[in-house]
């Protein structure tokens, strides 16, 4: 099943913290189908939501993610920088994420977003979790990356899996790299993109999804182009 053509970014990352259960529920309660999320692993290599590769902009924490524990993780509030009304928001586990989605019959774009260094183990440990964990009710999901290391990694792991590669804009060897990856779809960025691109993407016979769109005029412009999904911060605008 392809993804629909909105999905959540970060869940819904305008309305309330980005990758945390609540922004998942607040997508979901906004009838977003499916949600994004971006995925690190602890210093003890268990999957967890969270963006930067440092703790400092989305939690009360301070470094580099990859240095602490899950335990570490779980003490720090990832809610309140957002808004009073959101302290006390957990960094969450991918594990519990799955069950969340479960429950509420949202599916998702499940990000890898490696610590550099980490590309290759990062993309072992998400799509091991998925291949093992991923609630059976649920379409697929679609693993994205930046790093084709990543992408490549999580096809070892978990090859029937649906792989899309993520770029800010069009250029270079995107094409071979969607190849060479078995990928099924490519991610870009919108700011740079124009309609000849979107039309190259069509040609060379992939669907195009595009990040991050929060206006309407916008996504109703990358529509017309021929763009499968949006992924906004706020969902609801776009759908
Ligand atoms: O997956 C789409 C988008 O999330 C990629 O960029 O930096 O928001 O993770 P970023
Ligand atoms: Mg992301």
């Amino acid at each position: 099943m392809n993804p629909p053509r909105v999905i959540g970014h970060r869940g819904a990352a305008g309305h309330a913290p980005e990758n945390t259960l609540e922004s998942i529920r607040t997508a979901a309660r906004l009838g977003a189908p499916w949600v994004e999320f971006d995925v690190h692993l602890s210093s003890d290599k268990i999957p967890v939501l969270i963006h930067d590769d440092t703790l400092d902009r989305t939690t009360d924490g301070k470094g580099a993610v990859d240095k602490n524990s899950l335990a570490d993780l779980r003490s720090l509030d990832a809610g309140q920088w957002f808004a009073d009304q959101f302290a006390g928001e957990p960094i969450p586990t991918l594990e519990e994420t799955l069950l969340l989605l479960a429950t509420l019959g949202v599916g998702a774009n499940v990000e890898i977003k490696p610590t550099p260094g980490r590309e290759i183990e990062t993309g072992h440990a998400v799509a091991r979790l998925l291949r093992e964990q991923w609630p059976s009710v649920l379409p697929p999901p679609v693993l994205s990356s930046f790093k084709p290391e990543s992408l490549a990694a999580a096809r070892e792991v978990a090859p029937h899996l649906p792989r899309a590669l993520l770029i800010s804009r069009l250029s270079g060897d995107w094409a071979r790299i969607l190849r060479e990856l078995d990928c099924t779809a490519l991610h870009s960025g919108h700011k740079r993109l124009s309609a000849s691109d979107a039309e190259q993407v069509r040609r060379a016979g992939y669907p195009l999804r595009v990040y991050t769109v929060n206006e309407r005029a916008i996504s109703d412009r990358l529509f017309s182009w021929g763009a499968e999904a949006i992924i906004s911060d706020y969902p609801d605008r776009i759908l």
